[in-house]
């Protein structure tokens, strides 16, 4: 199935379901805005749940907060972002369309590489286990041509990145034929840079009102706070913040469903390390994130890092991990090294000093910081995406989310066989057991087969068939989602079978 069309049809199970639905639909409608419903925020809340535990449960050195989205407005000015957090977009004069320049740039780089990956895959079909993908890449005359023209589109983009040349930018989308994907032409605007915070209005009269920002990333509310909880936490050199909250962007390219929204949410982290100590902690991190994504079971090979080529001015390292998204591998997290900028400019612009007194080393320094920043849509645009499965059965289609069990938004559907003869009675008062442990659905509605489907549908680990023999034996059939497979089991043991399968710390233990 085509990238574009798999795409589609999870945003329309999403929809049908209660997952997602575009933000005020009944006016048509916003931007890239997304509401979530009555799945989709558990599920969401279930991903919240598996990285604030990570993150601070399963760390002695990490504490959590949740500051304001408003801050104080030279906190943006202190941070950079109200000078520099820019975007170069450009238009297509015949389409009337807005792109990134860079995003151009890169998409027609990533076509390059997979010229590449083809030929490799070739290569691989043909000798199988004895396929050598270095030598292919050293001695293969189309690899290494594409391979040329990639490293030469790199520096050149590179360099226009750095100096901030805009002009250069333009020629090399014109140099390398990107042509607008909706007019076909290379009839393009100049490339200007465009600030990406949302402002608002602080204050009750028009003459009194302050210029705000809707804050753009997380960490700012973590740095302002570094003093308050390193001092009330008593918190040592290395130690970590974390939160999850709210960022908003006015996004130039807000495409690929809640890949790009203009309000979304982050789940970051700043962990504050001695000068000189940074890079082991940057390298800790890329891996122990990386673990994080590995252990939902999507398969290893659906992750990549990227490392940057270009750094933000105040960063001396910083990596990707890559999700391969239905549109292909693109951006999930990012772990990024960001020295003391942060720190010290704020306590430039606060006046107030910003350091930490290390006894070991008797003496102070503004602490350096290793950032992870993941985004929670994306990360559950990944889960979604890679759930989804098509099966085809004797005679029918089976649609099926396999979330992982411990994400899953319903654990346990309570399903009696007719709805009179007591069946009824009986699943709620298992019901009401199992709800203290886990999210239950009831539904006595239709077939026990529409039943399953519907519960496949959503991702459901286990449903419970109530019949007329429980009345006597006490004992129910329990359906696994992944396997179907059914098992006639005791009502004293659902709880314990169902939780081995979809307690969290399944996860969890594996990061340890
Ligand atoms: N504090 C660092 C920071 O904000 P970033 O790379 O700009 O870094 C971090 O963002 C993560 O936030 C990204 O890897 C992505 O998962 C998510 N993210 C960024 N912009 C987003 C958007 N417009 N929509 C959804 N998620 C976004």
């Amino acid at each position: 199935m085509a990238a574009d069309d798999i795409l589609k049809k999870i945003i329309a199970h999403a929809k049908e379901y209660g997952f997602i639905f575009p933000s005020s639909e009944l006016y048509d409608g916003l931007g890239a805005v997304y509401d979530y419903g009555q799945l989709g925020s558990e599920l969401k809340n279930n991903i919240k749940q598996y990285w604030w535990n990570a993150m601070v449960r399963l760390h002695e050195n990490i504490v959590g907060i949740d500051a304001a989205i408003f801050m104080h407005p030279t906190t943006w000015k202190a941070s950079g972002h109200v000078d520099a957090f820019n975007d170069p977009l450009i238009d297509n004069k015949d389409s009337k369309k807005r792109y990134r320049a860079d995003v151009l740039i890169e998409e027609h780089r990533e076509k390059m590489n997979q010229k590449i990956e083809k030929e490799l895959e070739k290569g691989r079909k043909k000798f199988g286990d004895s396929f050598d993908e270095a030598q292919a890449r050293a001695t293969n005359p189309n690899i290494q041509r594409e391979q040329a023209k990639i490293d030469e589109l790199t520096a050149r983009f590179v360099k226009a990145l750095e100096a901030s040349n805009l002009e250069e930018l333009r020629q090399i989308i014109i140099d390398n034929g990107i042509v607008c994907p909706v007019s076909g032409t290379a009839n393009w605007s100049d490339v200007r840079q465009f600030n990406l915070m949302f402002e608002t209005k602080l204050g009750a009269t028009a003459e009194g009102a302050s210029t705000i920002y809707l804050r753009p990333e997380t960490a700012q509310g973590i740095f302002v706070n570094y003093l308050n909880v390193q001092k009330t936490g008593r918190m040592k050199i290395p130690f970590g913040i974390a939160q999850i909250g709210k960022a908003f962007r006015n996004e130039i390219v807000a495409r690929q469903f809640i890949f790009r929204m203009r309000e979304f949410e982050q789940m970051e982290m700043q962990f504050f390390v001695r000068p000189g100590s940074e890079m082991e902690w940057f390298y800790k991190w890329k891996e122990a994130r990386l673990q994080w994504h590995k252990a939902l079971g999507f398969g290893d090979s659906n992750y990549r890092y990227h490392d940057h080529e270009k750094l933000a001015h105040y960063a001396n390292a910083a990596c990707d991990i890559e999700f391969n998204f239905p549109m292909g591998f693109k951006e999930l997290e990012g772990i990024h090294s960001r020295t003391d900028f942060d720190l010290s400019q704020h306590q430039q612009f606060s006046g107030k000093k910003i350091t930490y007194f290390d006894p070991e080393l008797n003496e102070s320094y503004v602490p350096y910081v290793v950032e992870t920043s993941v985004g929670l849509d994306r990360t559950f645009l990944a889960v979604l995406s890679k759930s989804y499965h098509e099966e085809q059965l004797d005679n029918e289609t089976r649609v099926v989310l396999r979330i992982p069990a411990a994400l899953a938004p319903i654990k346990v559907a309570v399903l009696p066989l007719v709805k009179k003869d007591g069946l009824p009675e009986v699943a709620r008062e298992i019901m009401k057991e199992l709800s203290f442990q886990f999210n239950c659905q009831y539904d006595e509605k239709d077939s026990i087969g529409k039943r399953y489907r519907r519960q496949d549908a959503i991702g459901t680990p286990f449903c419970i068939t109530i019949d007329h023999e429980t009345l006597t034996d006490q004992c129910v059939t329990i359906r696994d989602r992944d396997t179907m497979q059914q098992e006639r089991v005791a009502i004293s043991t659902l709880a314990g079978i169902i939780d081995s399968k979809v307690s969290m710390n399944n996860l969890l233990k594996q990061l340890l």
